[in-house]
């Protein structure tokens, strides 16, 4: 009885020693688990893909969807990596492969193979016959060259609505060529059928964003690590996807954004190619992108391991207003309450510091406001589905006032990440930035009047960013194992 008593303990304890075994992880506990299974397409990941399947052929009213994984070139990327609304309704990785719905033809679910060619045996490993991908991802029936060519010549000719990935701009010529037709000029974006249905997030869709995200942390945590004065940003760059991989992550689901010094206040910086000095902030806004889920969490880190007093201060403006922002990320609320609420707190701040010295002046605000906090995430890192507050449309007004936003609902995963940045010549840009807002005397007087303050920030630049998922009564933050906090991370890089 003993016996079978340490047993079970070892049984409730096994979840939990996976989570800690893997190199590094001894003492941060960070869920990471180097084990692939879970990216296995099964019987309960077939049903999901079905499913989905199902909810866009009723939506159909007699058409046509033509999906494909798309071609080896066209992500512009080193490697394959299956369009989205492809993988999101078939939960295939196998590249030149067309999938076509429809509730015209009897069989709603027809997948097309690639040509079996000698080269294609010799370079990519022998594809999986018709017979085998049929009965693995239950489709109704399996095409091969020349049939398929000439159905989807048919399908072009049948005058019924086609449904493709718009975003897909190879898309149409590569249909074009095998079909031997043009494509109707008319076709419609499947995005228009798929769209809302990405932006609530079902399990699996959370348990990889999950895995993404703790991938992620575990990277930011090994760069707190390693951070010196004197190494080069893309040591760190190198770090961090290095991690990605050595847990199965197959890429970073966007450019690696690792900036130092000067660099951090650079929204989109992605060179990563400057040496480090003491003194300087580092900047990363990574995320591992695991079973095409992709993380979007951002750290801000002092290089020399301590933050300097001013970094401090800016620092926890950027924290507290984050942790405000947090607060308002619950069901029933809007999906710029949480901008709008880390702008007050960050407006509120910098009037205290001296920075702004018109907390009305909308041209001041956008000074340092200088992005909507949110975005959706998931298979894309701004992913799809309307939810107003895009660059453009921020910056023709004044933050957070008049912005398109819409209800938040349990599933929805969405960033949040507030910043501010004192780029080195801020201050000489504000004629060329507010020229046509405000009159050259009232920029040269604020800009006197700031300047001994802003002089104490220049070059500094801090982003947090976490990945907030809605649920039925509030949020959870899935980046949460990244650190965050001043002591925490000061506590991790003073570490031998
Ligand atoms: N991670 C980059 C961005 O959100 O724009
Ligand atoms: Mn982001």
């Amino acid at each position: 009885m003993r016996r079978l008593n340490r047993y079970i303990w070892v049984l409730m304890l096994l979840p939990w020693l996976n989570g800690c075994r893997e190199p590094g992880t001894l003492s941060r506990n960070i869920p990471v688990g180097i084990d692939p299974s879970d990216l296995q397409d099964d019987r309960t990941h077939q049903g999901i893909y079905m499913e989905r399947r199902d909810r866009v052929l009723s939506m159909l009213d007699k058409g046509y969807v033509i999906l494909c994984a798309s071609d080896r070139e066209s992500h512009n990327r080193h490697e394959f990596r299956p369009n989205n609304y492809f993988y999101y309704l078939t939960g295939i990785d196998m590249p030149e492969t067309f999938a076509v719905l429809s509730d015209v033809e009897t069989d709603h679910y027809t997948l097309a193979l690639p040509p079996r060619t000698i080269r294609s045996m010799i370079y990519e490993g022998a594809p999986a016959s018709a017979e085998e991908v049929k009965a693995r991802f239950g489709a109704d029936r399996v095409l091969e060259d020349p049939d398929f060519r000439s159905w989807l010549t048919e399908i072009l000719s049948s005058g019924y609505p086609v449904y493709l990935d718009g975003s897909d701009h190879s898309l149409v010529d590569r249909i074009q060529h095998l079909a031997g037709k043009e494509v109707p000029a008319q076709f419609r974006h499947i995005g228009e059928l798929v769209d809302e249905m990405r932006v609530i997030k079902g399990s699996l869709e959370v348990q990889r964003l999950q895995k993404a995200c703790n991938i992620t942390a575990e990277a930011l945590t090994r760069v707190m690590e390693a951070c010196t004065p004197g190494k080069y940003e893309f040591e760190m760059e190198a770090l961090i996807e290095g991690t990605f991989r050595s847990y199965g992550a197959a890429m970073p689901g966007f450019a690696s954004i690792v900036g130092s010094g000067p660099n951090s206040t650079i929204l989109h910086y992605e060179q990563n190619m400057r040496k480090m000095e003491d003194g300087d902030l580092l900047l990363m806004d990574i995320g591992a992108e695991y079973g095409c889920y992709t993380a979007d969490i951002s750290r801000t880190i002092p290089v020399s391991g301590k933050f300097s007093a001013p970094q401090k201060t800016i620092y926890q403006l950027v924290l507290d207003a984050q942790r405000a922002a947090i607060e308002r990320m619950k069901p029933g609320n809007m999906f710029m309450d949480g901008h709008l609420a880390a702008k007050e707190v960050l407006v509120d701040g910098l009037a205290e510091l001296g920075l702004i010295t018109d907390r009305h002046s909308p041209w001041q605000i956008k000074f340092y406001i200088l992005y909507p906090s949110s975005h959706f995430l998931g298979m894309d890192v701004h992913d799809v589905g309307e939810m107003g507050g895009s660059f453009s449309h921020f910056m023709q007004h004044t933050p957070g006032d008049s912005i398109i936003s819409r209800v938040l609902e349990p599933g929805m995963v969405l960033t949040i990440e507030p910043g501010l940045y004192f780029r080195e010549r801020g201050l000489e840009q504000l004629p060329e930035i507010f020229g046509s807002e405000a009159d050259s005397s009232e920029l040269a007087a604020f800009a006197e009047q700031i300047s001994p303050v802003y002089e104490q920030y220049r070059n500094t630049g801090v982003r947090i960013e976490d990945d907030i998922l809605i649920t039925a009564d509030g949020n959870l933050n899935l980046s949460r194992y990244a650190p965050r906090e001043i002591a925490e991370i000061e506590a991790i890089m003073k570490q031998e």
